[in-house]
């Protein structure tokens, strides 16, 4: 790839990349989350057309301006995003859209069985493809995700986050896969966030910083923390716009977690949040956040240890206790589990407070409905013609605000947010920033759980760092480097047993 330049509105996400792959290669592409990795495979997948730039396979120069046709020129793509039909067998979700038929124009169902047993035994993995998706674990789903791009027999194969969701077993069973596969001349990209193990399968490690490349990395000659600078760059000094509008100190112990286990995994979390403070939760995907903030909350199935409310033993088992204790979350996936999409604004937001605002009889009285409404669209600049827009038809970040707003109306101490600002634009994100401070300043307790260092520096008072359900580090927000974090989250388990014991 010569060149590569790709622009989104208002992001560059490709700034000129160069990108080479050799066959039978095993390339690892790093980078911090909107480093512009993905952006990249889309391109070489046929997702995106870049503005400018080559891409030559074996020497020949090629134009891949579909999915379909990139195929065509070998390229198997393994999407971040699952792409499964939980309801289908792992057969036909191999086979969906490319269907075989047999002389009679009948569906092949033999030959389609065969063909997915024969490419699982090719990849290393040996287990019934007849099940149906949702019953496989992640390990199978993704094997089933592999083999799908792998029906091509592709001579590339992209990988993007795949070990996001699997255990180190399931790590470990992937590398046996991509080594296999290198053996039979494939050429691999492997993206990951999982620093430790990449030194274990990379042949070459290319790190992508802000749309550009930023350096590359022999695994044989090199460590995590060399990775560690190139990814996050001489002078990365986000902490300078953190704490601008912060007023005054953290308040009074407002919650106390005690040797708090969630699930039946063997962690145990200690942790102090006060008034007037945000917590950010940093930590890989697995690390055990968000199993923590669905806790707090009462989304967990089981717990052990203690929850104190402003110094009050309290119990927290299911959502509508946790609300009673003046406690709210907001969860990442807010498509699904946070917004009535095709109710309105006014709707959505009070929606939790329906019983309240409903008077002797029940009924509603409308004009509080409305000024609450007309007051919270004010205070968090959502964009919107009328309050009775149906939500569905509000960009993400203003479904974010409703979704915000929503919690605001019943006065809570405590809010809980699993990831703010996902899939949010520049300026929605700047304004949930601020509001968030905001909430802080008037006297809430914040806990923000975050994928994205840069926004956990700029928000917290203390970040937390969570690896293998435990937390392996609290820095203050004047210590916090996105350096420290970083290597705090990528510690190894040995090493967070260890730091465990000394505390
Ligand atoms: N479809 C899109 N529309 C607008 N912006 C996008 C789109 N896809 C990616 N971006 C932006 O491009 C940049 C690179 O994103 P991405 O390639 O997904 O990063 P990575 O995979 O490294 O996390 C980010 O700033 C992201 O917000
Ligand atoms: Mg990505």
């Amino acid at each position: 790839m010569k060149h590569i330049v790709k622009k989104f509105p208002g992001v560059d996400a490709l700034k000129k990349v160069d990108f080479h792959l050799e066959a039978g290669e095993i390339v690892s592409l790093i980078g911090e989350n909107g480093a512009g990795k993905s952006t990249l495979m889309s391109v070489i997948g046929g997702v995106y057309k870049p503005e400018e730039g080559e891409i030559f396979i074996n020497g020949r120069h090629v134009t891949l301006d579909s999915p379909a046709v990139a195929k065509m020129n070998g390229i198997g793509y393994v999407h971040q995003e699952p792409t499964l039909v939980p309801n289908m067998t792992g057969t036909e979700n191999l086979f969906l859209g490319q269907e075989r038929t047999n002389r009679w124009q009948m569906t092949d169902s033999d030959y389609m069985k065969n063909e997915a047993k024969k490419i699982l035994t090719q990849i290393g993995i040996t287990f019934n493809p007849e099940k149906r998706v949702k019953d496989m674990n992640m390990v199978e789903k993704e094997a089933i995700e592999i083999a799908k791009a792998m029906l091509q027999s592709p001579r590339i194969l992209i990988l993007d986050e795949v070990t996001a969701p699997l255990d180190q077993i399931g790590v470990e069973h992937l590398f046996q896969v991509i080594r296999e596969l290198k053996k039979s001349g494939i050429g691999i990209i492997f993206i990951s966030h999982r620093l430790r193990e990449i030194f274990q399968v990379s042949d070459r490690i290319v790190v992508l910083r802000d749309g550009n490349i930023a350096g590359t990395l022999d695994p044989g000659t090199s460590d995590q923390n060399d990775l560690i600078q190139l990814m996050i760059g001489p002078d990365s000094c986000i902490n300078s716009v953190s704490c601008t509008s912060r007023v005054g100190d953290c308040g009074q112990e407002l919650m106390q977690i005690k040797g708090l286990n969630c699930n039946g995994t063997r962690n145990k979390v200690d942790l102090v949040v006060h008034k007037n403070e945000i917590i950010g939760l940093a930590g890989l995907k697995g690390s055990g956040r968000s199993q923590l903030g669905m806790t707090l909350f009462g989304l967990a199935n089981s717990h052990s240890g203690q929850i104190f409310m402003k110094g009050k033993p309290i119990r927290i088992n299911s959502p509508s206790q946790a609300i009673a204790h003046g406690i709210g979350y907001i969860p990442k996936d807010r498509q699904h589990q946070g917004l009535a999409l095709i109710r309105n604004i006014e709707e959505n937001i009070n929606i939790t407070i329906l019983k309240r605002l409903s008077g002797v009889l029940g009924v509603l009285k409308n004009s509080r409905l409305a000024q609450n409404t007309r007051e919270l669209i004010e205070q968090l600049q959502i964009k919107t013609p009328t309050m009775s827009q149906l939500v569905n038809f509000l960009s993400g970040g203003n479904q974010q605000k409703v979704m915000i707003a929503k919690w605001l109306v019943m006065g809570l101490d405590l809010l809980i947010f699993d990831e703010p600002t996902r899939g949010v634009d520049v300026k929605s994100k700047a304004d949930i920033h601020s509001l968030l401070i905001e909430l802080r300043n008037q006297g809430m307790g914040i806990i923000v759980i975050s994928s994205e260092l840069p926004e956990l520096l700029t928000v917290s008072d203390r970040i937390i760092v969570m690896n293998n359900g435990v937390i392996s580090a609290q820095i203050h927000h004047q210590e916090a480097t996105e350096e420290r974090c970083l290597q705090c989250m990528h510690m190894s388990l040995e090493e967070v047993i260890s730091i465990e014991e000394t505390v």
